[in-house]
């Protein structure tokens, strides 16, 4: 049995304000090792330093933005591993894209079992919830990540550009124009295993 396996399964809720330290912790943890060759080695570099700041930002965002969803993923014994977040749209969207998957970051060895997408499908429920109708999401386009937005159903609407420490990088929007067909309001239940035959 690999290490990971020893995780329980995943739990999501909302995030509170005592979320805020370690939403600060895990987001810096993975965008050094999920951006190592594609962000400025610099400002990675800089990142462990900015955590008090970044912890300030978190409380003021949970504060001031309580409608915008943050779900978090937690799992026994690790406690939250990532996290999700939406809100209006930044910038000039595209006509109908009103929402905006802001942010998803969940630690490494949590990746690749299902926790991104069941945090995608809670943030577009909510936002639909909210009266939100397409959503988009940016994604920086060296990024990987990109393919997990189209396997979700995601499409490229365009390109954008983006300055992170002090360089021009090119990120890509992708949008849902009718989440609703892809994020349905209850997960997908997982099939029960057969009962062992004795
Ligand atoms: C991107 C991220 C949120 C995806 O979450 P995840 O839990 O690993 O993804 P899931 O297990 O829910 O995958 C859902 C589907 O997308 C696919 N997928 C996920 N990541 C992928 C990748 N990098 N490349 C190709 N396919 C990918 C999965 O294979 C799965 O497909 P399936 O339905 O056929 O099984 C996670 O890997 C992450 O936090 N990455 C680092 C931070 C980051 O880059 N965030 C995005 C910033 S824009």
């Amino acid at each position: 049995m690999e290490a990971s396996d020893s995780y329980g399964p995943a739990t999501y809720r909302r995030a509170t304000l005592a979320d805020a330290d370690r939403l600060a912790d895990v987001h810096i943890r993975v965008l050094m090792v999920a951006y190592r060759g594609i962000d400025p080695q610099d400002w990675l570099d800089s990142l462990p330093r900015q955590l008090e700041e970044r912890r300030t930002r978190w409380r003021e965002r949970l504060t001031t933005q309580p409608d915008d969803p943050v779900i978090v993923a937690e799992v026994a014994p690790a406690g939250l591993v990532g996290f999700a977040v939406g809100g209006r749209a930044r910038g000039e969207p595209p006509l109908g894209y009103d929402g905006e998957l802001i942010s998803i970051y969940l630690l490494p060895e949590h990746q690749r079992k299902g926790i991104g997408r069941e945090l995608v499908r809670r943030v577009a429920r909510a936002l639909l919830g909210a009266g939100y109708r397409g959503l988009i999401v940016r994604v920086l386009s060296a990024n990987p990540a990109r393919l997990f937005y189209e396997r979700l159903g995601a499409r490229s609407l365009g390109v954008d550009w983006v300055n992170i420490g002090g360089q021009d990088l090119e990120e890509t929007v992708y949008g849902w124009a009718n989440p609703d067909l892809y994020f349905p309001p209850e997960a997908p239940v997982e099939p029960a295993l057969p009962e062992p035959s004795t």
